[in-house]
């Protein structure tokens, strides 16, 4: 300890998914690492992750699961450690697990054992770490830098910024990193909440909101992406894997395309239906296929759009009718009002430009020593583990390096 302040090798501010993986993974190569956190726990949102078990990687973490302006940043540091490293960890730690989808592995019953991992192994590493420590000020020096927290001053050679992005305040969620970003003369890209759940306009929302709580798959399309998950209808929109996945590519004003029949060559399908079942109206027809109160709110919407009574049998229904009709339930069009912002959302779209960063450890080129990872950099996952994933794995290539 130097005169009135402490002295470390590395200062990581943020104990969350990345933070703690870089401080572990630096303690273990014998640096004095100091971890602070301005909240009274560790890991709270690898806590609420998952619906509470964590998704905590995907087995398929390439690439193309990626968005921001550099895409290719992430390939260094994702090369070097894999969903399986992360997995021999989680395997290591007697942690059980599932796969409930392909590829995307969950906690069996909760993340806690997640964070108990992860703060063990900092123990372990022999790191110290601060909770409920804010940091006022941050000033470098020749070499290192001081910073100025609410438990007095200290000195560091390398400092690491993991604060995270700024999804869900009340888990801790702060604007911090970008504001240090800042300070350093590092470009911060515009950011919007993305993995998050729509709300509709009023005439939309009435009409969906009888249909609360029904669940079924489709394919979202949102400016040139696709996806082939379930959408939820909620009290307050529309949300379900296949919804967060298209808010990543939603800007507001945009309209979103559903095709409620998964995919089926629904043309086809309802030609051969006025064939075999010329008496059934398009709603019975449709709930064969949907949950029955959904099937018949579209088969009603679409009919109208059509200029049709929702009445009308298929065998009335002349060819043109019908391709109209497929095209209102597989190219069904809405504009949402909105998305339902950083209260809900899982992530932040944008954020530090890595333009300025070396891939290989998270660096900043022109300032030694400093380190930005996780979700403050402009580095954003597709919904199923890969956030997680690009947080352990940006966390280790920095604390291999630092
Ligand atoms: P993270 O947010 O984990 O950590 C940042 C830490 O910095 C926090 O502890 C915060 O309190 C602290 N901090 C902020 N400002 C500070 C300051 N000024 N001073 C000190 N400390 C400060 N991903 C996934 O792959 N699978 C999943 O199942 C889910 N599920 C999920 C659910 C919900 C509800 C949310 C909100 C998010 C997810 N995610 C997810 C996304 C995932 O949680 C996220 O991408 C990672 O936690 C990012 O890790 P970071 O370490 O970068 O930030």
């Amino acid at each position: 300890m130097g005169e009135g302040y402490s002295d470390w090798d590395i200062v990581v501010i943020g104990a969350g998914a990345a933070g703690m993986m870089c401080a572990h993974v630096a303690g273990y190569r014998g640096r004095r690492v100091l971890l602070v956190e301005h909240a009274k726990r560790a890991g709270k949102k690898i806590l609420m992750s998952g619906g509470g078990r964590c998704n905590f990687t995907n087995l398929d973490a390439a690439p193309r699961h990626y968005f921001g302006a550099n895409p290719r940043f992430c390939i260094s540091a994702m090369k070097r450690y894999s969903p399986y490293d992360f997995l021999e960890l989680v395997e290591r730690h007697g942690i059980e697990h599932v796969e409930k989808a392909p590829g995307q592995l969950f906690c069996a019953d909760s993340a806690k054992p997640i964070v108990e991992m992860l703060l063990t192994e900092c123990e372990w590493a022999g790191v110290e770490t601060w909770l409920s420590t804010t940091v006022e000020r941050i000033e470098p020096l020749g070499q290192g830098f001081e910073l100025l927290t609410s438990r007095g001053r200290v000195r560091c050679s390398s400092l690491v910024i993991a604060t995270g992005g700024l999804s869900i305040p009340t888990l801790g969620a702060s604007g911090f990193g970008y504001q240090v970003a800042r300070q350093f003369g590092l470009e911060v890209l515009p950011t919007r909440p993305a993995l998050v759940p729509f709300t509709l306009t009023s005439q939309w929302k009435s009409r969906f909101e009888p249909l609360a709580g029904i669940a079924t798959p489709v394919i979202a399309r949102c400016n040139g992406a696709s996806y082939r998950e379930p959408l939820l209808v909620t009290h307050r929109g529309l949300s379900g894997p296949a919804m967060l996945q298209a808010s990543s590519h939603w800007l507001p004003g945009d309209a979103l395309e559903i095709d409620w029949l998964d995919g089926i060559d629904a043309k086809a399908s309802l030609f051969r239906a006025r064939i075999d079942t010329p008496r059934r109206s398009l709603g019975g027809w449709l709930s064969d296929r949907l949950p029955k109160r959904l099937a018949l709110a579209l088969a009603q919407w679409a009919c109208e759009a059509v200029g049709v009574s929702a009445e009308t049998t298929l065998a009335d229904l002349s060819n043109a009718r019908l391709e109209a009709l497929t095209a209102q339930l597989c190219r069904f069009s809405i504009k949402p009002a909105g998305t339902e912002g950083w209260r809900t959302a899982e992530v932040t779209m944008g954020g530090v430009d890595t333009q300025a960063f070396s891939s290989k450890d998270c660096a900043v080129r022109d300032v030694p020593g400093l380190y930005f990872i996780g979700e403050v950099l402009d580095v954003t996952g597709q919904l199923g583990g890969y956030n997680f994933q690009w947080a352990w794995a940006s966390g280790v290539a920095c604390g291999q390096s630092a």
